[in-house]
């Protein structure tokens, strides 16, 4: 969700900090700050992007601090409610990313008990807390803090006086990184890339002391050596590399996604992961996952369903987490890119209690996500920093079908011919970007209007969920998938001119069947985009706009569609000036419930 860094060591720790919250600047925020220690501490935050900052802050001399983006969840965006939080008497600041669920009656003992609250944060809970039990020993204050406190949470703690930084974790990731004669702290990896590849990854119920030239971590109060980890991804996989914007970067990464994700799978020469163990039936299957991996998810379906020829269920991690019923015997699959969302996280617990068999899908080495599952199938999609999820929604596909493709009940021509086509898709996917121009002055087109309906049928259909998703969540425009059948059972009422559809005319069974929609849509005046296969002059004569793509093995077409269906949002959102990578109220890993 929101950021948090800390820094100890030999440098002044304002500019650093500074440049490590930029950094975390795509997991979304809506304010920020930082706190510096030398004697005392000096506090500054506002309702502010992290460059405005950095031009209004005055220089802070000390060389430890902590920085914090946030994304608000208990109080309004503002000044009083940004962080970092402080005791009563402005010693501890505590930079906090998660939700103390309890917070209200912690709240209201510690007013009772004389402490002034300056915030409407759950958050600011921990700072009196710490103060309430500090006695002369800052580690065992923030340990009897920490049992009172409920909730998910990474926090760092810096004390004034003190050359060290204390960080816990529960339920939200965070990670040391190990620097020369300086250390780091932060929520993800990509904050210290500049300084370090080295890093260490806390687990839950861990608290770390961390000084400029020594690291201590303990686990639930009992010391514990966690394994130090080398970071392959560089700092230009961080940077824009030319592009405007990191969503069109990653967009066009993906012929090399495809290639890595696969060249990896082929060199393994082993399946990606067991679907089944000897003398397993494969029946109850459930695939689970949160907003761009759902629908990653749901075209699982049709490939299991397609290939293997079994019923799988597929639900959305946060519904299943309140009702969903599993067994021993179900088969599960999470998938979740960053490996760190909470509603995906929770899901893994409670199917690991059950005893469930289970596969995770996943693009971060050494998740929450992937710490927890035995059987992880990693995608190579390299870092993804823009919020809109593209080139990871992509490998998650082709780790879909590596994963299936083992259990498909055809016969072996037909699967080496699908993996042929497999390995010609970086081409095909090329072939889409090649039609960029085209696709940004269709973007223009689509700007202009308010609402939109995408519809698809088929494996198709969750494409039409996830470019509606796409749309609404960097262009602001009211955008809803729908299976293209079901349009007519109410939706109609809103068609007009001023609704354009998007129709994804794929060239399998539904075909027909979309252009009766189309015809529909049309004599409803809404003017129709039509995504359609090279040659299909049907479907183009039929549409006021058509985006032809290379033609593929239907199964594989939502690869090919969601490359047009991203370059179309993109665009559009471009045309509407929106901030396109860092959308509104949105973040790129979201680690609450
Ligand atoms: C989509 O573009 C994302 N903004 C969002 O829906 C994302 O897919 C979702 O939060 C799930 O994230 P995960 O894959 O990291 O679990
Ligand atoms: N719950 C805290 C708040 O609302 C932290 C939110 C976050 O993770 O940014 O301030």
């Amino acid at each position: 969700m929101c950021g948090i860094v800390g820094y100890i060591g030999e440098r002044q720790a304002q500019p650093i900090l500074l440049n490590c919250l930029q950094k975390l600047e795509y997991r979304g925020y809506d304010s920020c700050g930082i706190a510096v220690s030398q004697s005392n501490i000096q506090v500054y935050k506002d309702i502010i992007r992290i460059k405005e900052m950095e031009k209004a802050l005055p220089k802070i001399e000390g060389m430890a601090g902590v920085g914090h983006t946030r994304w608000a969840t208990h109080g309004g965006p503002s000044k009083a409610n940004a962080h970092p939080h402080c005791d009563c008497t402005g010693k501890i600041a505590v930079v906090h990313n998660g939700v103390i669920t309890n917070y209200h009656k912690l709240r209201q003992q510690l007013v009772s008990e004389g402490h002034n609250f300056s915030s409407q944060t759950d958050s600011e809970v921990i700072p009196h807390l710490v103060e309430k039990y500090f006695d002369g020993d800052l580690e065992k204050a923030i340990y009897l803090a920490l049992r009172d406190v409920e909730g998910s949470y990474a926090i760092i703690i810096l004390a004034a006086g003190e050359h060290r930084l204390i960080a816990a974790r529960k339920d939200s990731p965070l990670i040391i990184g190990i620097g020369d004669r300086e250390n780091f702290i932060a929520s993800d990896v990509p904050a210290v890339l500049d300084y370090t590849s080295r890093v260490i990854y806390l687990e839950d119920g861990d608290t770390a002391v961390i000084a400029k030239d020594n690291i201590k971590v303990k686990s639930n109060g009992t010391g514990v050596d966690r394994k130090e980890h080398k970071i392959l991804w560089s700092v230009e996989d961080a940077q824009k590399a030319g592009y405007e914007h990191f969503m069109l970067k990653e967009i066009h990464e993906q012929p090399k996604v495809i290639r890595d994700t696969l060249s990896e799978y082929i060199s393994a020469g082993a399946p990606a992961a067991n679907l089944m163990t000897p003398g397993d039936t494969l029946e109850d299957w459930l695939i689970l996952a949160c907003g761009t991996s759902y629908h990653a998810a749901l075209i699982g379906k049709y490939i299991i369903e397609e290939l293997v020829r079994i019923p799988v269920r597929v639900e959305l991690a946060s519904e299943f987490n309140y009702w969903g019923q599993t067994s021993a015997k179900t088969r599960a699959i999470v998938i979740t890119q960053s490996g760190e969302t909470a509603d995906a996280i929770r899901a893994i617990k409670r199917l690991k209690e059950k005893g469930c068999q289970l596969i995770t899908i996943t693009n971060v080495v050494d998740s929450t996500a992937s710490r927890l599952t035995d059987q992880v199938v990693y995608t190579r999609a390299g870092l993804e920093i823009s919020v809109p999820a593209t080139k990871s929604f992509m490998a998650q596909l082709i780790a879909l079908y590596w994963l299936v493709l083992p259990y498909a009940r055809i016969d072996n021509r037909r699967k080496d011919s699908l993996i042929t086509e497999l390995r010609q898709l970086p081409g095909k996917v090329q072939q889409v970007l090649d039609n960029e121009a085209v696709i940004a002055e269709y973007g223009r087109e689509l700007s202009k209007y308010e609402n939109a309906f995408f519809i698809g049928r088929g494996i198709n259909f969750p494409l039409s969920l996830e470019g509606a998703l796409k749309l609404k969540e960097i262009s602001y425009i009211h955008a809803e998938g729908y299976a293209a059948g079901e349009l007519k059972h109410g939706p109609f009422a809103l068609l007009s001119g001023d609704t354009p559809v998007i129709a994804i005319a794929a060239q399998d069974n539904t075909y027909e069947a979309m252009l009766t929609n189309i015809k529909e849509v049309k004599a409803r005046q809404s003017p129709v985009m039509a995504l359609i296969v090279e040659g299909d002059d049907v479907g183009r004569d039929l549409a006021d706009w058509a985006i032809a793509v290379p033609e593929v093995h239907p199964i594989f077409s939502p690869l090919i569609n969601v490359v047009a269906l991203q370059l179309l949002a993109y665009y559009t959102a471009k045309h509407r000036g929106c901030p396109i990578d860092f959308p509104r109220n949105l973040a790129k890993s979201v680690t609450v419930e």
